[in-house]
């Protein structure tokens, strides 16, 4: 929608907004606040009226108007395939997580039509670069021309490479049942990860893990709990069926450290899957701390 032709005090909802769903994380970001109150969310859902995600389906706004959409609601994409705009305020707390810096490399799996890449961008700023993937066809093509003024955003036509840029973040916005060996190489050192450790039902947590001097060993925090759409790939044959287990009793709030490539003793052991496990032992006592 062009400047000239959106409703008056469009601007101000989308401060009050950017307050309301990224002005209470912790850590409170005001990168983060300033993004959400930049980023046109309507441009990146289509003409309205949308479809909100409600308990029983969808709910279709009364008309077009963007004031709609200013909420903490998911907004159909695909609405068949499940496939939504996700939840700001996770969102919000997810990106303040990754302690982004100015200039730094991003990526971003499972991009959608582009809404939280374009926040992403304008966190890293001018000099960073953020690299996006999106598996489904349609979607990637609007992505693509949603995201086609910003510079520093680069959507690529391979949704699923197999090698990664390096990149000190990396971003996942679709369930999986453990971390992808690709993204835990292209890490840079103290490089963050924040993806959605999800199981066969979809639910499980947000996990944050950060690179170590050591290749094998990452810290690792739960976030909180969330539900997701699998990832496409994403599934593990070991941990996947025990995910949601090991949320509902207490596991994963335990989680100090990722290992990649080697077993962790069984006193300490969480969680396992194919080639990685979750540990209760911190073990990069080096690196400072990750916050609680
Ligand atoms: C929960 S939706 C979120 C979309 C977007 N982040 C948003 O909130 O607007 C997850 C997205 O991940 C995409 N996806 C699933 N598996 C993928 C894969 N292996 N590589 C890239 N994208 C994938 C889906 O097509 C979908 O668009």
């Amino acid at each position: 929608m062009a400047q000239s032709s959106q409703p008056e005090g469009l601007d101000e909802i989308r401060r009050d907004f950017a307050e309301r769903v990224a002005g209470r994380t912790r850590p409170r970001d005001a990168r983060v606040i300033a993004a959400f109150a930049k980023v046109p969310r309507e441009r990146f859902l289509g003409p309205g009226p949308w479809l909100i995600r409600s308990a029983d389906g969808y709910l279709r706004t009364p008309d077009a108007n963007p004031i709609h959409i200013y909420r903490d609601i998911l907004v159909a994409l695909e609405p068949l395939q499940r496939i939504n705009n996700g939840q700001p305020s996770l969102h919000a707390a997810a990106i303040a997580n990754l302690r982004l810096k100015d200039g730094e490399t991003a990526l971003h799996v499972g991009a959608g039509t582009g809404y939280y890449t374009a926040i992403l961008a304008e966190v890293i700023g001018t000099a960073g670069r953020v690299h996006g993937y999106e598996i489904e066809p349609r979607l990637a093509a609007l992505a693509k021309a949603n995201l086609a003024e910003r510079d520093n955003v680069t959507l690529h036509d391979e949704a699923d490479p197999l090698t990664l840029p390096q990149a000190d973040a990396i971003y996942v916005s679709a369930g999986a049942g453990g971390p992808q060996p690709r993204w835990l190489h292209a890490l840079n050192p103290m490089g963050r990860l924040i993806f959605p450790l999800t199981g066969d039902d979809g639910s499980g947590v947000m996990l944050l893990v950060r690179r170590t001097d050591d290749p094998q060993v990452f810290e690792a925090r739960c976030l909180g709990p969330v539900q997701f759409i699998p990832l496409v790939g994403g599934h593990d044959d070991i941990a996947s069926p025990h995910i949601a287990a090991a949320w509902t009793d207490g596991r994963l709030a335990r989680v100090r450290t990722l290992i990649a490539g080697r077993p962790v003793e069984p006193s300490s052991r969480l969680l396992e899957g194919d080639g990685w496990w979750l540990s209760s032992q911190a073990m990069a006592p080096k690196a400072a701390p990750l916050p609680e």
